[in-house]
């Protein structure tokens, strides 16, 4: 979709459809020739109660009316919400460009709320189905338009590229595993990097073993398909070179059947989307380089299939970790503490001063916050609050859980200094938070388990069920805001 700013008035951008919102006890601020949108309102065919709709034509023009509830509460997640309500009924009217008339007296989060919910909402997984054709598409909303009396270009920008880097990271999660293995998200970041100025180097599942990542190469080794360390850096002009070195690092298991220990077949599909914190984090470098943010940010996206088979690791197995600890793997489902593990180490070792990992990690993070918060666990009260200031102003909920010894008292080992799993189902997100503490050290670190929020979200703007791209704007705001405050 196209998407663009402008000063002059809806009636004068050339879309075939206005959307206008009302505040309860207000009135549109520009109504249309003949008083068309107060009239709608009169009738209570129109209402001011948030997201209702009501559709009218005058001179030649046709109007959504949309009811934006309490000014008070109007904030960009409301914005998101009630773009992606009238884009729904724009494209049930056959629209194929849209003029939003960007209320009076909001902020820049209203308008990047307004582009985000359009954008997402439009979004269309549909790359295997035959039947959507050329045709179909013609018939979408194919222009966006974003009309105010001020200069709202930069947010509009903004949002353009985080909402479009965002549902890049959800055609990665929506990509069945048979179609992005590894080595393909490496090609595909590789490629993406080669765009956008970003430096980016990998190393393969030999290297990953010859430079001692003994738990990376644990999971890789059941699978035919070579395992990737997928590295980027960018390095964007500005930036003042005496911030602490942030790395972003991604879970990006391409397939997790759970390997010896299985996982039960019901929901084992599923298990494509354990890539999702690989996509954010390379959609976040991405999305950086796109909005030349003066930061300097290390991407580690750790890339392999956890499938059983002859050569796979077996419950009881020990393995050595790149930082020395010896692990005992206990279940192989606990596959992607493991790789996060040696990435983590491999980040310090590359000298990151700041650590944010994000990952599918665990079901018991579903069970507790659902899909409406990730769970954030940190070793950092301040690096947390940062985080959990980015994840207000983006709408990319995060809670926080706690870290406990009691927590790492329970993944102590008994042949090895530590277990990747407990056998009781006690606290699971935490002890693999605690397990993911080890590596980090006392390196301000923040881990985000995004199990529940990556997939299957129910909010109106994720229209097309699947794969949220959770985590690329929260990410974005992080990696811009540590870079301008004092650390
Ligand atoms: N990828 C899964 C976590 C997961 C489960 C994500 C369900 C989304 C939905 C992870 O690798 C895993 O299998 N975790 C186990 C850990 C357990 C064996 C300690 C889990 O949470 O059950
Ligand atoms: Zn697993
Ligand atoms: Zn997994």
């Amino acid at each position: 979709m196209q998407v663009e700013a402008t000063t002059a008035g809806p009636l004068d951008s050339g879309a075939d459809t206005i959307v206008v919102g009302v505040f309860d006890g207000e009135d549109v601020a520009h109504d249309l020739p003949g008083g068309a949108l107060g009239a709608l309102l009169a009738s209570g065919e129109a209402q001011r109660k948030f997201k209702h709709l009501a559709v009218t034509h005058s001179g030649g023009a046709r109007a959504i009316l949309i009811g934006l509830g309490d000014r008070g509460k109007f904030d960009g997640e409301r914005a998101r919400e009630a773009a992606a309500v009238a884009h729904r009924r724009a494209r049930e009217i056959g629209a194929t460009s849209v003029c939003w008339e960007v209320p009076h007296h909001v902020g820049d989060d209203v308008v990047e709320g307004l582009v985000q919910g359009t954008l997402l909402h439009a979004y269309r997984f549909d790359r295997y189905k035959p039947g959507s054709s050329d045709d179909a598409r013609d018939r979408q909303v194919q222009s966006l338009v974003l009309s105010a009396h001020h200069d709202v270009s930069d947010p509009v920008r903004t949002a353009t590229i985080l909402t479009t880097a965002q549902n890049r990271a959800r055609d990665l999660g929506n990509t069945p595993a048979n179609d992005l293995p590894p080595s393909a998200l490496a090609d595909y970041a590789k490629e993406l990097a080669g765009r956008l100025g970003i430096e980016a180097t990998v190393l393969g599942e030999t290297a990953i073993r010859e430079a001692g990542m003994g738990a990376f190469a644990a999971v890789a080794q059941g699978s035919h398909e070579q395992a990737w360390l997928i590295r980027l850096e960018y390095n964007g002009a500005g930036n003042s070179g005496g911030d602490p070195l942030l790395a972003l690092v991604g879970k990006a298991v391409t397939f997790d059947s759970g390997g010896i220990s299985l996982k039960p077949a019901g929901t084992m599909h599923e298990m494509k989307f354990d890539m999702c914190g690989g996509a954010a984090v390379i959609e976040a470098v991405a999305a950086l380089a796109e909005l030349k943010a003066p930061v300097h940010v290390l991407g580690l996206i750790g890339a392999t299939e956890n499938l059983p088979s002859g050569a796979a690791v077996k419950p009881g197995d020990i393995i050595r970790a790149l930082d020395g600890t010896t692990v005992e793997v206990n279940n192989t489902d606990a596959e992607g503490r493991l790789v996060l593990a040696d990435c983590i180490s491999y980040a310090r070792r590359e000298g990151a001063q700041r650590l944010v990992d994000v990952a599918t990690l665990t079901g018991g993070i579903v069970v507790a916050l659902g899909s409406t918060y990730a769970g954030l666990m940190s070793n950092d009260d301040d690096w947390a609050a940062r985080v959990e200031e980015s994840a207000g102003r983006t709408g990319e909920l995060v809670w926080r859980m706690p870290l406990h010894h009691d927590y790492a008292e329970m993944i102590k080992g008994r042949y090895g200094q530590i277990v990747n799993s407990t056998t009781k189902r006690e606290a699971t997100a935490l002890t693999a938070g605690e397990f993911l503490h080890h590596f980090a050290g006392d390196v301000p670190w923040v881990h985000l388990d995004i199990a529940g929020t990556a997939w299957d979200v129910r909010r109106s703007y994720f229209a097309d069920k699947g794969a949220t791209g959770y985590g690329v704007r929260l990410l974005v705001d992080v990696a811009r805001q540590s870079s301008s405050e004092p650390g």
